[in-house]
């Protein structure tokens, strides 16, 4: 059964550019324009639509002979999406359909580029979107994903006060990330009938992987440039920021010395995942060392975070 993704109502278009800028901002959208080589004429396909962002940004280059058109399963955004359109005088060259990603009511062949942003990752078996969006696409045209492979383990970088850098070892950043699949795997499984809605904010680089399978070639994949650097003295934002990702490290780091505990609630839910017991354990200690120091920094406020790259945009050319 596809599950609906909980899109909040309020997320217009301007809240999005002040509150996710590394996402919803100017220059990335227009290198995009550029490298979907995007020209006048063109018919565009926006999969999980939302509110058209993507299409409001890319209509002005295929106009004035192109179209556009955004499909999602969110009637209510449809809506909103047509009103914005209608408003800005730009209707009949959108439009907002009803449609479901694993079946795109749409024929084979039909769009010149076929889109997504932050689709795949509301979707259980991301690949068969993947999968119709080629079809979509006519031979030569371009499907692009935009996903977000944010990983609050991995993805930060930790410098230290003195300008050095936090050395993770590739044996831990493995280990690490063995964790945090077993355990997104095993969370899945096991609450899978409890949970409305589903998302995975860390599968960006698997993208690529879902693209090669579904036939799509000349594959690149861009890593998003926006970053933050959180440097004392902290402003208000940057320490807004901060904070929450020390809540956010602090919680997991718990978690895992409770599982390095003998916490046999983690170590069950690592082997729904698929490790085995004793891979679990040892992993568990190993980062446990870890924690040790990345707690020790933390209390001590020696550490400077930087937050890498999150989103992770993948485009491939339908051969023919
Ligand atoms: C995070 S929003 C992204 C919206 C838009 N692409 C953007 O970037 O502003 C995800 C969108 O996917 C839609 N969606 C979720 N599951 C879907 C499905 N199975 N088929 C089509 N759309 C879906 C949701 O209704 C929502 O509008």
């Amino acid at each position: 059964m596809v599950r609906r993704a909980d899109w909040s109502k309020k997320r217009r278009l301007h809240n999005l550019r002040r509150d996710r800028p590394d996402i919803y901002n100017e220059d990335y959208l227009e290198l995009l324009a550029r490298r979907l080589e995007l020209r006048n004429g063109m018919s565009l396909a926006d999969v999980g639509c939302g509110l058209g962002f993507l299409g409001f940004q890319f209509i002005e280059s295929v106009l004035p002979d192109g179209s556009y058109v955004g499909y999602d399963v969110n009637p209510e955004l449809l809506r909103m999406a047509r009103a914005d359109a209608r408003k800005v005088g730009i209707s009949s060259a959108m439009q907002f359909r009803k449609g479901e990603a694993y079946d795109i009511p749409a024929r084979t062949g039909r769009f010149d580029v076929t889109m997504c942003q932050t689709l795949l990752m509301h979707l259980r078996e991301p690949w068969r979107a993947v999968k119709e969006m080629n079809r979509i696409t006519r031979s030569g045209g371009f499907v692009m994903a935009l996903e977000s492979a944010w990983n609050r383990i991995l993805n930060p970088m930790y410098f230290l006060e003195d300008g050095s850098h936090l050395d993770l070892s590739p044996q831990l950043v493995g280990d690490m990330a063995a964790l945090a699949w077993a355990a997104q795997r095993g969370y899945d499984r096991r609450r899978k009938d409890a949970r409305k809605t589903w998302m995975d904010t860390s599968g960006g680089w698997r993208v690529p992987i879902w693209f090669r399978r579904a036939g799509l070639a000349d594959l690149k994949t861009y890593i998003g440039d926006r970053w933050w650097v959180t440097l004392p003295p902290y402003s208000d934002s940057e320490r807004l920021n901060t904070e929450k990702f020390v809540k956010l490290i602090r919680k997991w780091l718990t978690d895992i010395e409770r599982a390095g505990k003998g916490y046999r609630e983690t170590i069950e839910l690592l082997c729904a995942g698929g490790l085995s017991r004793r891979h679990a354990k040892t992993i568990i200690k190993r980062v446990d060392e870890y924690h040790e120091l990345i707690a020790d920094l933390l209390e001590h406020e020696k550490v400077v975070t930087v937050q890498m790259a999150k989103v992770y945009i993948t485009i491939g050319r339908k051969p023919g």
